[in-house]
Formats: structure tokens, sequence, C-alpha cells
């Protein structure tokens, strides 16, 4: 039994904040950003908007693409570091807006690795037999956790995602293989301090701005051409497989120059590698199914694809996998 992916979607804010308006508010440049990273801009949520308003969206154009009715859809995991509430779930508010009310699901918190953490687990539940089918949907509000008085992370960031729905299949489409890690050490170097139990809000919390996202850019840099670069070229080998052999590499999108090293370490050639952060900046779990659904737009995904999927975010979490892209409906 094998879980395949029948129908994606993606959504991005339609207000956008572009380099020239970031030289505006902070010490920057469009040419900095642009030369060290590739961002040119990025979409942002509106007033009343939040990130189940996003998930919903996408929710229902997968619902609208894929020949289930809401109360047919299963499982909705919701992989997102920027959730409406601590509780109830983002899942829940999703079940609730579209009707999904024979379906049950959960948040899944691992920021950049998101998407593919949410893809692994939810083709396990239709693997198991269990279950017909799942709604994974990847996504990030980051800027409702950016601080825009802070030049080395607020450039980096931006609003937006995208989902999939996984059913059943009995053709040999969905995951060859996958490659997940963690590695809590790293947990320091990308944190938003505040606000959970370790550091509850208070006053102190907000003065000091502390539920804000801080990092240290350059020692994530380091693991994260290392850590994406090391799993893509792991699972390659692990299947035989060579640079050549992928149709497409999609990468999270944090940075061109993280994207571009693990390219070139992999053997994968330009042409098949999809890069979208000009137009979006960093949106965490979304990056991934954004490129995926782009791609499936273009039609540079098609039947029997094999695609290339690699992540680096905040715990440390990473990872890799190669997917056989299956009919979309
Ligand atoms: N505009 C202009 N100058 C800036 C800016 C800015 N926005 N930000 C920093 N600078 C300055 C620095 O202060 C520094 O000045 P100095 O030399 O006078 O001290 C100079 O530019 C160079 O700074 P560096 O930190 O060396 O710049 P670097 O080339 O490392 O790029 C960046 C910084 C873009 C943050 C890079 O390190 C990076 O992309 N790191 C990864 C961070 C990341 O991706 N985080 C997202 C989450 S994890 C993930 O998704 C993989």
């Amino acid at each position: 039994m094998k879980a395949s992916i029948s129908s994606t979607s993606h959504y991005a804010p339609k207000k956008t904040l572009t380099n020239l308006d970031l030289e505006k508010i902070i010490d920057t440049s469009d040419e900095w950003i642009k030369t060290r990273t590739g961002i040119e801009k990025r979409h942002i949520i509106g007033e009343n908007e939040a990130t189940s308003d996003m998930a919903t969206n996408i929710a229902l154009d997968l619902l609208k693409k894929s020949k289930l009715k809401p109360e047919q859809i299963e499982l909705i995991i919701v992989c997102t570091v920027t959730p409406d509430h601590f509780a109830p779930s983002t899942a829940a508010i999703v079940q609730n807006n579209i009707g999904a009310h024979n379906a049950w699901g959960y948040d899944l918190s691992a920021a950049c690795t998101g998407f593919l953490y949410g893809l692994e687990t939810g083709s396990k539940f239709i693997e198991s037999g269990k279950y017909n089918n799942a709604m994974i949907i990847g996504l990030d509000a980051m800027s409702t956790i950016m601080d825009y008085a802070d030049r080395n992370v607020c450039i980096l960031f931006g609003d937006g995602g995208g989902g999939a729905i996984l059913e059943k299949s009995d053709k040999d489409y969905g995951i060859i293989d996958s490659l997940l890690r963690m590695d809590g050490s790293g947990g320091k170097y990308l944190i938003v301090p505040g606000g959970g139990s370790r550091m509850p809000t208070s006053l102190k919390t907000i003065k000091e701005r502390n539920h804000f996202l801080k990092q240290d850019g350059k020692t994530i840099f380091k693991f994260a051409v290392k850590g994406m670069a090391d799993v893509s070229a792991e699972i390659l080998n692990r299947n035989n497989l060579s640079g050549n052999d992928i149709d497409l590499f999609i990468p999270h999108q944090a940075n061109k120059r993280i994207i571009d090293a693990t390219s070139k370490r992999c053997g994968i050639s330009n042409d098949k590698v999809v890069i979208n952060i000009n137009e979006y900046g960093n949106t965490t779990a979304g990056t991934i199914p954004i490129a995926i659904n782009e791609s499936v737009n273009s039609g540079r995904l098609s039947e029997g694809s094999i695609l290339l999927l690699a992540a680096f975010g905040a715990g440390f979490t990473w990872g890799s996998m190669i997917i056989r892209w299956g009919k979309q409906l």
C-alpha cells in the first residue's frame, strides 16, 4: 500500500513587502539582500488574516481539486510554527472551517522541515491500511514573529504555504525513501525565546523583544548547507541514484546560496532546481509545498517524475525525501 499525492495547492497573501519597502524601515539595501539571499520580496498577511485563514484557503482549494467531499477527509496535519493559538490547534480550526466533520488531526512543529515531517507521518497513516486519505498543509505567518527592527532576521522571511492530499494508491507512486533528522543541540541558534512555559509572557519579555525570532545567521548558514547536502547525497547514494536521475529538486528556500551549494554537492544541474525565493522569501514550512504546487502548475512535475526534496530548519530539524510523482486529479 502506497500513499500518493493526488492534489496540491498553495496560497500567498496579496500584500507584499519588497526590499525597497524594507530600505525605508531598516538600514539595508535591495542590492545587499538580493546578493546575500536571492530574495526580492515577501508576501505578508493582512490585518485580519491568520495562519488558519491561509490554511483554510489551501484546504478548500485542495478539496475543489480532489474528488473528496469535506466529510470524507480522515486526517488533517497542519505543519507550522506560527499557529493561531497554543490551543486549539490550527488543524482543528481548519477542520471546522472546511466542514471536515469526520477528520481528526493535529499541528506538527518542525519549522522549515515541517512539510517533510508531515508527508512522512501522513504517508505512514495511510500505509498502515487504516486510513484512506490525509490532508497535509505546511505554512507559516512568519511576519507575526518578526522584529522589523532587526535587519539580520526580518529581511529573510515571508508568509504563505501550501498543501497536498495524500491518498491510497496501488501504483508505485509516493515516497520512495525518506531521511529525517533532528539535533536539539542546535535549538539555541534559531529560537523564539518568550511566550512558552520556559519564559511566560510578561511585561519584561515584551520589553526585551523576546517574542520575536532570534537567530545566529552565520551558524545556521553553515549547518544548513552541510545538513541539506549531506542528507540529499546520502539518500541518493543509498538508492543508487545520482543527481542525473532526479527530474526535479525542490529544496527549502532559505537562501539562494544554500540552495546552490546543495545542488552543486549533489550534482544536480541548475535547470532541475526549483527556486522561487525571489518571490516569497523564507515561508518556513511553506516553502516546499508552494514550490511543489507551482511546479505542478507549470508542468515541471508530472506523472512518473522523480522528485528530490530537502529542508533544514529550527530544532535543528532537517531531511530529504525522494518521491515518485503520481497522477494529479
Ligand atoms: N542589510 C545590510 N547589511 C546587513 C544586513 C542587512 N539586512 N544584515 C546584516 N548586515 C551586515 C552585517 O551587520 C555585517 O556587517 P559587518 O561586517 O559590518 O559586521 C555584514 O552585513 C555581513 O554580515 P554577515 O552576517 O557576514 O552576512 P552573511 O553573508 O552571513 O549573510 C545571512 C547573512 C543572510 C543572514 C546568512 O548568514 C544566512 O542566510 N544565514 C541563514 C539564516 C537562515 O536561513 N535562517 C532561516 C531559518 S533556518 C533555514 O531556513 C535554513
